[in-house]
């Protein structure tokens, strides 16, 4: 059997996409209730960070936990991948003493060629180009608060980023439409815009993206990477913060969901978080089951 890896949403189809949403909000109410479910008993989890975390790096690190299994923190600053061991290498021999790897770094194709050459599942926990996990949790959290998202409006306001990336992919799996509000020079990749241009579209102010949205998403100006265009960029999405008097063009039942961290005064105003639209807390939750429904797919099918 071929290792199934899960690099981008489209490795897997819509009907395991929603099996696994479903899954998780199962195991957020196992998880609930206090009873144990330990299927990972003697399973090692193989962390790779290449940039920062938090949410990642818990929620994956406890999932293992709590499902009976180990985790382990591997960062380029204390392993050889720093010093230049090829990432095929890496690949080769983390996978012959670890049950899973979940890596997060810069160019995709560098996960990519990681894939390959892994004997085991490997898990995207970023790139540049895509954040898979993140969108788990957030088709999970629309779907605990408003139920099936197939056949709605969602707003994404800001940068084509990384994030912006997976909602594209997202809306294809899970049947929405998508609006992007971004500034010139700022779009996503122009092959998934191409490929999904019956469902995505672009517009130029987060006024017309957000009218009658059931969902607004945005994330920060300057990504991990990009610190050095913080300046250009906060000058070019100066119009594109997302505040509750954007929220209130979007329809009655509109939610607000942001990856996290969020610049507060920057793409979302001082307010946003705490508004009742805003479901950022149980989105940054949602990563803890979401993952662990993908952890159980990957190991145990
Ligand atoms: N949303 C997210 O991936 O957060 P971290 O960078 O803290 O993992
Ligand atoms: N777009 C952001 C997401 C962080 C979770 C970044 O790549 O830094």
């Amino acid at each position: 059997m071929t290792t199934r890896h899960f690099l981008t949403l489209c490795d897997m189809d819509s009907v395991e996409l929603k099996a696994l949403l479903d899954r998780a909000i199962a195991l957020k109410a196992i998880h609930a209730r206090g009873e144990h479910y330990e299927p990972f008993r003697n399973r090692v989890l193989g962390m790779i960070f290449e940039k920062s975390s938090t949410r990642t790096r818990v929620s994956f690190e406890a999932g293992m936990a709590q499902m009976g299994g180990h985790a382990l923190f591997l960062s380029p600053r204390d392993t050889q991948l720093g010093r230049g061991e090829p990432i095929e290498d890496s690949a080769k021999v983390l996978s012959r003493m670890v049950d899973i790897i979940m890596l997060r770094t810069f160019e995709h194709s560098k996960i990519e060629r990681f894939a390959a050459h892994s004997r085991v599942p490997v898990i995207n926990a970023l790139t540049d180009d895509f954040h898979p996990c993140q969108l788990l949790a957030d088709m999970m959290t629309y779907q605990e608060h408003r139920g099936s998202i197939q056949g709605r409006r969602v707003a994404w306001i800001g940068d084509g980023n990384n994030m912006c990336n997976s909602y594209i992919n997202a809306a294809e799996r899970f049947d929405f439409e998508l609006v992007i509000a971004c500034p010139e020079g700022f779009e996503p990749l122009p092959s998934l815009l191409e490929k999904h241009k019956g469902r995505v579209s672009i517009v130029r102010t987060p006024q017309e993206a957000a009218k009658a949205a059931d969902l607004i998403v945005t994330d920060v100006w300057a990504s991990m990477g990009q610190e050095d265009e913080q300046a250009k960029r906060q000058a070019a999405f100066s119009n594109f913060q997302v505040s509750p008097e954007l929220m209130d063009l979007a329809s009655a039942k509109a939610l607000f969901m942001h990856c996290l961290p969020a610049h507060r005064g920057e793409e979302i105003s001082v307010d946003m978080l705490d508004d009742s639209r805003s479901v950022v807390w149980d989105e940054a939750e949602n990563r803890l089951h979401a993952q662990k429904a993908l952890m159980e797919k990957l190991l145990l099918g």
